[in-house]
């Protein structure tokens, strides 16, 4: 059975979720933590390599002051306070992508602290997408590209795909071989434009605090029904 290496996920869902409720938006983001910690643990298990996560977008910011600050405050820190210890002894190597500097310097802290705790770590490969859009990815990479062909280190006509690959975030892993959103919406919203040139895509209804180990493994199972042929016949 070919497994993916890389599954990427737009955990979408978590407004609805609560709204169907009664609850405040911030109630579902607390419950998607429970899958947070499920899809973790699922893709560990199967030993997949790379796990991506798309926990908040560049356009997220424009969202009410208190959501923004629940999410990129307090959840954050939360998970990562109470997660870390658990995470690393299971081997889990934490990185994150996007723009960091945006993020309260606890949080930074926070983050600093948990890449360096689990640099060295072999097991799951986990990647916490945070204030990340796929055109501030691309738009990263041509602007330090740029500066390499301004301080005369390579030349204009050196700049192949290859060469803007290179520069892309997680460059040095396998590109996503599957993108699940959650939620019902059919549409990438900014996420990995470079890296999903043939990534499958599948969407699912389920709101993401529904999505769990069993919904997770339908994913799986689809995606190992597919036919990748990568442009070739
Ligand atoms: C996804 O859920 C979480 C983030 C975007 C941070 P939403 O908050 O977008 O939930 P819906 O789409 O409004 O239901
Ligand atoms: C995508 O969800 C971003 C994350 C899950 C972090 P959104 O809810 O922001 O996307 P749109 O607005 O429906 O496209
Ligand atoms: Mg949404």
């Amino acid at each position: 059975m070919k497994m993916p290496h890389h599954v990427a996920i737009i955990m979408d869902g978590n407004g609805r979720w609560a709204n169907k409720r009664g609850l405040p938006r911030i109630a579902g983001h607390k419950i998607g933590l429970e899958s947070v910690r499920a899809v973790i643990k699922g893709c560990s298990e199967k030993k997949i390599e790379v796990l991506t996560l798309f926990a908040f977008s560049t356009e997220n910011w424009e969202r009410p002051k208190d959501e923004v600050g629940y999410l990129t405050g307090q959840l954050l820190v939360k998970a990562l306070e109470e997660e870390m210890d658990e995470l690393h002894k299971s081997g889990v190597q934490l990185r994150v992508i996007g723009e960091i500097w945006r993020l309260d310097n606890k949080l930074q802290q926070k983050i600093a602290d948990a890449q360096k705790l689990t640099a060295g770590n072999l097991g799951l490969k986990l990647v916490i997408a945070i204030s990340y859009s796929g055109r501030w990815d691309i738009t990263e990479a041509v602007r330090k590209l740029c500066g390499e062909v301004a301080a005369g280190k390579i030349k204009a006509d050196d700049i192949t795909t290859e060469k803007i690959g290179e520069y892309i975030s997680l460059h040095d892993l396998p590109e996503p071989d599957l993108l699940i959103r959650t939620g019902g919406e059919q549409r990438i919203s900014n996420f990995m434009l470079w890296q999903f040139a043939y990534t499958e895509l599948y969407f699912t209804d389920v709101l993401w605090p529904d999505f769990r180990e069993k919904e997770l493994v339908d994913a799986l199972n689809v995606y190992v029904s597919r036919d990748r042929r990568f442009g070739k016949c």
